[in-house]
């Protein structure tokens, strides 16, 4: 069975390739989605790769992935450090969940040492340029494998409530 992805991207890493590269790396975001793509096909899962700048709308795919039961890898950017509207958001999940960093905030400016979304994380990886997404696919597929959603509950399926759950509206 193929499990869907989201791969969410925060603020400035549209700008991968050209933004502050001697902490960045030198790939631009296509080549980051392409990567993620390609090694999510390794580990059999299907890969779909967002970047925003807008808060609204990184909730607002939070929200479409707790809806379908889809596992998460989220590199928040700067939200990491202060958004709690989007910390709230994935305290909603309904899968697995692993933040991902490019660089290592904990060896950098003060203010990145907070991260408000580790807490309701899986788990966090940081610090390895892009292999820190590989690996957090890695993870995801090995969460995945433990806690399979239901047989009978596809991704557009476990879209819709299910008749013994009421919705938690
Ligand atoms: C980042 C680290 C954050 O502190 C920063 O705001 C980013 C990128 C990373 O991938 O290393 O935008 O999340």
């Amino acid at each position: 069975m193929i499990t869907q992805v989201l791969v969410l991207n925060g603020p400035n890493l549209g700008r991968l390739g050209v933004r502050e590269p001697d902490i960045y790396g030198s790939a631009s975001f296509d080549e980051l989605a392409e990567l993620c793509r390609s090694t999510g096909r390794t580990l059999g899962l299907h890969v779909d790769v967002r970047q925003t700048d807008s808060e609204s709308e990184m909730i607002s795919w939070v929200h479409e992935a707790a809806d379908a039961r889809m596992p998460v890898v989220i590199n928040p950017a700067a939200f990491t450090h202060y958004s709690y509207a989007l910390r709230d958001a994935l305290a909603m999940r309904t899968a697995p969940l692993v933040e991902v960093h490019i660089s290592n905030p904990a060896a950098r400016e003060s203010f990145r040492h907070t991260s408000v979304v580790a807490g309701v994380a899986d788990g966090t990886v940081a610090g390895f340029g892009l292999v820190s997404y590989q690996l957090a696919l890695q993870a995801i597929a090995e969460l995945a494998a433990e806690s399979p959603p239901s047989a009978s509950a596809g991704a557009a399926q476990a879209a819709e409530p299910r008749p013994e759950e009421p919705a938690q509206r």
